[in-house]
């Protein structure tokens, strides 16, 4: 059976979005949060915390919607020009649409409807843009019964983005942002506004959301690694307040969520800087001559890295370059693996860490 009633405009009966364990767990996760902001500041070079964190989310948010990758054959696709699988090249546009995102509101402090579609359209790389044609339904996966049945026409579908984005673009005094990201997450899903990508496409928006309000400088909170672990009662709440306008658990839900996953991303973050002063101690010890506090850097920023790259960010000679990744890879610090006719120079200690969150 799907939804009974209509998809209401925000915002929501404040009595039923800020209960007392609402507001003990925001508690929690706001600390955490704001522990999570100052420790970004400490990397020297936040572009390195960024790729690290970003690629790992496109391959989580996307993984929610069954398009699965590798970090290897994503960090391979960064480093080539070739013709990628559909997953893979989905998965780097995912990752192309957050920094698309990123830099819409960092030039203009708040979305339009028309930036929403510029996220989707990178995502999913087709022109369809917001749903035109009813018909569009959400399915149990499983057994296939339609849950719920998003707004159908089309004026409708505006009129709700509209009144989303004044709730996302005006800051809402006197709720705490992170109650109004899980409404407006919730929000977004069920106004549906595209054919597809709306999910991932949502997952962009809560990030931009928290960077809109301050609660973070930069893009490196996703929420998708514990939506994956916890994916049926993802469905299962969003379908809750969609049956039934009972908001708390789904809140306690995404709160919880912001929590855990800004905890994992400290610990990413303590273990990276870790890893980075032992990786210059030993280049500096090791190969004076050639450390240069930039080279080591990139091979944070792009942990598959290549001759080309090294060219261009300390702008030397191709030979000199290839010189100083070999010398790297006897130290112990890299390693080269062949891709067609090129070499490629893995930061093996950076991927192990990575790959453990
Ligand atoms: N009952 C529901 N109510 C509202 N939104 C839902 C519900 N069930 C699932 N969703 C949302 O729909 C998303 C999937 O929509 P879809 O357009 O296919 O996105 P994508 O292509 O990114 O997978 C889910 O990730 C979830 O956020
Ligand atoms: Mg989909």
């Amino acid at each position: 059976m799907g939804q009974i009633k209509k998809l209401e405009k925000l915002p929501p009966k404040r009595e039923k979005i800020e209960t007392l364990s609402i507001l003990r767990q925001l508690s929690n996760s706001a600390n955490v949060l704001g522990e999570l902001k100052g420790i970004a500041k400490t990397i020297p070079n936040q572009a390195m915390l960024i790729n690290a964190v970003v690629l790992q989310e496109a391959k989580d948010s996307s993984e929610i919607e069954n398009i699965i990758t590798t970090q290897d054959e994503l960090y391979k696709a960064l480093v080539t020009t070739k013709k990628q699988p559909a997953q893979v090249k989905e998965v780097i546009n995912y990752r192309k649409a957050i920094f698309t995102g990123f830099e819409i509101i960092q030039k203009q402090g708040f979305l339009k409807v028309a930036d929403i579609e510029t996220i989707q359209k990178t995502i999913v790389e087709n022109n369809a843009g917001i749903r035109s044609m009813a018909g569009t339904v959400l399915k149990n996966d499983r057994t296939g019964e339609v849950v719920y049945t998003p707004p159908q026409e089309k004026s409708e579908i505006f009129d709700l983005l509209s009144n989303f984005l004044e709730y996302f673009n005006i800051h809402q005094m006197d709720l705490h942002p992170l109650i109004n990201l899980a409404v407006l997450h919730y929000q977004f899903e069920s106004i549906h506004p595209f054919y597809d990508g709306n999910g991932r496409t949502g997952r962009i928006l809560n990030i931009l959301y928290l960077i809109i309000n301050n609660l973070l400088d930069i893009p490196i909170l996703y929420l998708s690694s514990y939506i994956n672990q916890n994916k049926s009662d993802y469905y299962r709440l969003l379908n809750k307040v969609n049956n039934t306008d009972e908001w708390e658990e789904y809140i306690l839900y995404i709160l919880k969520a912001i929590e855990e996953t800004a905890l994992k991303t400290i610990d990413k973050i303590n273990n990276i800087k870790e890893l980075l002063e032992k990786t210059v101690n030993i280049a500096k010890d090791k190969t004076p001559k050639i450390y240069r506090k930039e080279l080591i850097e990139l091979l944070f920023e792009q942990p598959y890295s290549k001759i080309d790259f090294v060219v261009n960010k300390l702008n030397i000679e191709r030979k000199a370059a290839s010189r100083y990744l070999k010398k790297l890879e006897e130290i112990g610090i890299l390693k080269s693996v062949k891709m067609g006719r090129e070499t490629i120079y893995i930061n093996e200690n950076l991927i192990e860490i990575l790959k453990k969150y």
